[in-house]
């Protein structure tokens, strides 16, 4: 069965899209056919792959508003790698929908009603998701089955992890009850900062307490990989094998697959 891996969290800058792009880069290499999924209007998932997100005539968008089929803007990327990109028309979505209700009456389950068709065409789909929980972001968590929380740990991070824990329940029990939360990586981090390891503790004590995953992979802050990124015009995981941090998304990778072989 595909698995549709949402990475969420109401958190901006917290690597969401990296993680989304390394991730369908290091199961491209393994022969796994990936469907990338934008929904943040920045369209930066696009970006990663050297694509400029304003030039596409289709988006997901045209496909949750106006009925287009996904297959009219789904476009190949990389070998194994296709996305359904989006842009800046994005930004218009909850208020197009929210003030159409009579043509739209079920606006949570946009997704789930217009992209199903597709989702028996690839082994995976990871949805890339904007830094908030709006109309959006509800779509995502009514369409997933698995989500993947990023956490970078600083002062407020546990109020967010919080919300979107609550969020996903909320969701679970109204529109999709067959989601569940995969785990939660922490990312950006400097283990030599006390602060740092310090809410990292607090997380870990917090997620056994609910029964939550914390992985044990986390990703590292490191300023030399990020510019690395930006100029490649291909996620990391494509092009710098010999970079430390790559190899921490091949353990993540892993750690994830573990997991659905437990359960
Ligand atoms: N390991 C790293 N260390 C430091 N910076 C990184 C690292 N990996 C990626 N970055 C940079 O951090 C920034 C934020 O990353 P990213 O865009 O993946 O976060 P995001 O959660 O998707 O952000 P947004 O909420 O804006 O969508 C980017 O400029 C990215 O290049
Ligand atoms: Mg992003």
């Amino acid at each position: 069965m595909t698995r549709v891996i949402a990475i969420s969290t109401n958190k901006g800058g917290v690597l969401k899209t990296s993680i989304t792009t390394n991730l369908a880069g290091v199961y491209s290499l393994e022969g796994i056919k990936v469907l990338i999924i934008d929904t943040d209007n920045q369209g930066n998932a696009a970006l990663s792959f050297g694509l400029n997100p304003d030039n596409f005539d289709m988006t997901i968008y045209d496909v949750l508003v106006d009925g287009f089929s996904p297959k009219q803007a789904i476009i190949e990327v990389h070998k194994n790698i296709d996305i359904l990109p989006c842009n800046d028309n994005m930004a218009l979505f909850e208020f197009d929908i929210l003030t159409k209700m009579d043509q739209h009456p079920k606006p949570f389950t946009l997704m789930q009603q217009h992209l199903e068709p597709i989702v028996s065409e690839y082994d995976v789909i990871i949805i890339d998701t904007p830094p908030n929980l709006g109309l959006t972001q509800g779509n995502v968590l009514s369409f997933a089955n698995e989500v993947l929380i990023p956490f970078q740990p600083e002062s407020y991070s546990m109020r967010s992890l919080v919300k979107i824990l609550n969020a996903i329940d909320q969701f679970k029990k109204r529109y999709n009850p067959e989601l569940s939360v995969l785990g939660i990586v922490a990312t950006l981090v400097d283990r030599r900062t006390y602060l740092h390891s310090q809410i990292l503790q607090e997380c870990r004590a917090y997620c056994i307490n609910l029964g939550i995953t914390l992985f044990d992979t986390i990703i590292p802050r490191s300023v030399r990989f990020a510019s690395s990124v930006a100029m490649e015009g291909l996620p990391a995981t494509l092009t710098d094998k010999n970079n430390p941090l790559v190899a921490s998304y091949f353990d993540l990778a892993k750690e994830m697959s573990e997991y659905v072989e437990k359960e």
